[in-house]
């Protein structure tokens, strides 16, 4: 175990490929989760300035004994080049979050979706059967998706600024999921919302430092719907204020942001991951 922080010969690495990463909570997140569980872990950022190295990065860093990496924005989708195979989950949301060596090979996994799903869960909500309104057609939307769909929603409308990407990321989803694409107007939410029980924030409106922004009329909300949002800075953005005002159950993306990298200590040490403790430290960082 590592005491007082200290770094033995025995430290496993684990960390996070991306660019840029200064700013990412993971590795507060994980070094915290590692010292509550006495576990010779250490987190590190590794930020990888061009696309033209990546797979140099990956390779290098497992070659040098890596115990497993998180990957982030912009690589998600490119660094499936660098893998040898994928989780089924990542190869149909077609990214890749976490990166694991099993025996000798470098498998790809994504726990966003996963993540999401189980911070329902910790608030007592199941997806199973429900009509749910997806705002956004983006990465993160698609990731939630098919999470959704694998979860056994009944219905699944996904709203879009561009309506083609919502009808894309619809198509994509046919056969697992009854799944429609609409525009993300006032109009066309207004003829679905009452059909659905929970909205799902994938966007970035309302995310800091544009704390204003809103991406869904909180005057159509009413106190049956249960309202998420993917942003978690500021833990309340304007939405979940504004949907709690109309007595809605809301969750914020704080929940997300734990439980995506709960799945990944999973991965990498076996172990069930100290989520509250997760939770605690990033929230005080926010
Ligand atoms: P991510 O991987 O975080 O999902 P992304 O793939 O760039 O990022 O997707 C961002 C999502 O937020 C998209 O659904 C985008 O809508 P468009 O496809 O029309 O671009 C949505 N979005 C971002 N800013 C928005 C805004 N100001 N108004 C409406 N939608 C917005």
């Amino acid at each position: 175990m590592i005491k007082d922080c200290l770094i033995s010969g025995e430290t496993k690495v684990v960390g996070l490929i991306g660019y840029p990463v200064e700013h990412s909570f993971s590795p507060v997140m994980h070094n915290a989760a590692f010292q509550h569980l006495h576990l010779n872990y250490v987190y590190v950022p590794f930020p990888v300035a061009s696309n033209s190295t990546l797979t140099q990065a990956v390779r290098g860093l497992f070659s040098a004994g890596a115990a497993g990496l998180n990957v982030t924005v912009p690589y998600k989708e490119q660094v499936i080049s660098c893998l040898d195979n994928l989780d089924g989950y990542a190869r149909s949301v077609g990214a890749v979050n976490t990166i694991v060596r099993e025996q000798d090979k470098l498998v790809g996994y994504n726990t966003d979706g996963k993540g999401f799903i189980q911070s329902l869960r910790s608030e007592g909500v199941e997806v199973m059967g429900r009509n749910i309104l997806l705002l956004g057609a983006g990465g993160a939307a698609k990731a939630v998706a098919f999470a959704l769909g694998q979860a056994g929603v009944s219905k699944l409308y996904i709203a879009n600024r561009t309506v083609e990407r919502a009808e894309q990321l619809a198509a994509q989803l046919l056969g697992s999921t009854q799944t429609i694409g609409i525009e993300l107007s006032e109009k066309a939410l207004g003829t679905v919302v009452d059909q659905c029980s929970i909205i799902v924030n994938t966007t970035s409106i309302g995310m800091y430092p544009r704390v204003e922004g809103i991406p869904f009329p909180a005057l159509m909300l009413t106190s049956n719907h249960i309202v998420a949002d993917l942003v978690y800075n500021p833990v309340e953005t304007r939405l979940l204020s504004a949907a709690r005002k109309q007595g809605c159950k809301t969750i914020s993306g704080l929940g997300m942001l734990a439980y995506q990298g709960a799945a990944s200590f999973q991965l990498w040490t076996g172990q069930t991951a100290p989520v509250e403790i997760m939770q605690q430290v990033i929230a005080k960082m926010i």
